[in-house]
């Protein structure tokens, strides 16, 4: 089976999380992503290891389906051979520190000369303004992209989110944008800069926050926890605060994650007051609306909460779905990696290394029925430097020997 990418060449001068994350899910959907790294490699080669001198898993799992050569972007011969590469490539990625690329030499302009038909995809921590030349990490954006803000219990600090929002959901925007300029191409012949702050890539995420603090001015927010309201969106610990309320109520043994998720549609209320054994509240006007939960929603997951923590989250999720209730157990990280389903749909997979063995990964969460995706290994640094040096830019033996002794590759 063909995939869907097939034939589109990706530079792939990404390093640490948010570039990465992009590029791999673009050789997963069949680019062929060639890795420039510099000849000591990407950080995160080294980053967190679990095992000495093996690549860690923090690389290997950002960086699947990829090959890697090394060069050093800072020497003239490196420039050189880079400018040789670029037009035989659709895509070149990055996401360095403001400035870095044309700090060597190739602004966006440069690179159009070169290969008029590249399109050139930068993450940056932040858009045009007083921010732009900031460097930025995961939870700096998730700070300034109003998550931090809205996230946490209402009488704690604000806290950072465990889904690498700034980072990979950044990543996930660059896709979009990868692939819609490389479709436009295809009508105008032309390749075209994309460029994603992770700022922007936050706020997006966090768009119902700000659709909150819009309704705040008409008035407090029902649907929040919350007792008192101020000029901004406060904190509302686990409830969703949208249209339908939800909560993660305990359940046995009470484990730090014995929790399920609930949410009450109005057409589940009924079941559930048969289920946590008080069906008259089915019928009591003071129960039987949303309306009229909506200033006791506490006591109503209260209520829930009474029930399920007699019952292990697994048995609640049963006992709920057969009602047709949404709801969802919160899944441990080892619970998760040891889960079947996932693996059966291809989330978790095992990949064989040739350092560390075999070590699990998160698959492609993008299905296309007619490109599937077999997740292959992250390549060592600078391994396939003689395939692309060599076969396919036609060093010779003495140069290729030359550039690696002198730092070049
Ligand atoms: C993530 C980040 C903070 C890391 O900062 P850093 O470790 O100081 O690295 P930078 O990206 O700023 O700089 C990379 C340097 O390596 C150099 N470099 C990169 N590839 C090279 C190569 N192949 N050969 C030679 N030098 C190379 C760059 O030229 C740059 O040097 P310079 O600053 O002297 O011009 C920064 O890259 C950043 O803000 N990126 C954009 C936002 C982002 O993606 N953040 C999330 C990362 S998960």
């Amino acid at each position: 089976m063909g995939k869907a990418l097939e034939g589109v060449r990706v530079l792939d001068m990404t390093h640490v999380q948010s570039g990465p994350s992009a590029t791999q899910i673009l050789a997963w959907l069949g680019a062929d992503v060639v890795k420039i790294e510099a000849p000591t490699g990407d950080i995160t080669r080294k980053q967190l290891r679990d095992l000495p001198d093996v690549d860690s898993l923090y690389f290997t799992m950002l960086n699947c389906n990829k090959r890697s050569v090394t060069l050093n972007m800072k020497s003239e011969e490196g420039k050189r051979i880079f400018t040789e590469m670029l037009p035989k490539f659709d895509i070149l990625a990055e996401n360095f520190g403001p400035g870095a690329v044309d700090r060597m030499g190739f602004t966006w302009e440069r690179l159009q000369e070169i290969n008029p038909r590249l399109i050139y995809a930068s993450i940056k921590g932040f858009g045009e303004g007083p921010y732009t030349h900031f460097k930025a990490y995961e939870v700096v954006a998730q700070a300034m992209g109003g998550s931090m803000s809205t996230t946490g219990f209402e009488d704690g600090p604000p806290l950072a989110t465990g889904a690498q929002i700034g980072d990979s959901g950044t990543g996930m925007h660059a896709v979009a944008g990868i692939l819609a300029a490389l479709y436009q191409r295809e009508h105008t012949g032309r390749g075209q800069r994309v460029t994603v702050a992770m700022q922007h890539a936050v706020l997006n995420l966090c768009r119902v926050k700000l659709r909150d603090q819009q309704r705040l001015e008409h008035g407090p927010l029902a649907e929040y926890p919350n007792e008192e309201f101020g000029d901004e969106v406060p904190r509302s610990g686990n409830a969703s605060g949208g249209g339908q309320p939800g909560w993660a109520v305990k359940c046995a043994p009470g484990g730090p994650n014995d929790y399920i998720y609930v949410i009450v549609q109005p057409v589940g209320w009924e079941p559930i007051t048969k289920l946590i054994g008080r069906p008259e509240l089915a019928d009591d006007p003071e129960w039987n609306t949303p309306e009229a939960r909506l200033d006791k929603l506490d006591k109503m997951f209260q209520l829930i909460e009474e029930w399920s923590i007699g019952h292990g989250k697994w048995e609640v999720l049963a006992r709920l779905n057969e009602h047709n209730i949404p709801c969802g157990p919160v899944l441990s990280t080892k619970e998760i990696i040891e889960d079947t389903s996932l693996a059966d749909n291809g989330m978790v997979v095992n990949v064989d290394h040739p350092k560390r063995g075999e070590f699990k990964t998160v698959g492609c969460p993008i299905k296309l029925s007619d490109s599937t995706v077999d997740v292959e290994r992250s390549p060592l640094l600078g391994e396939h430097n003689e395939d692309l040096y060599m076969r396919e830019l036609g060093l010779d033996e003495a140069q290729y020997t030359e550039f690696k002794a002198n730092g070049v590759i």
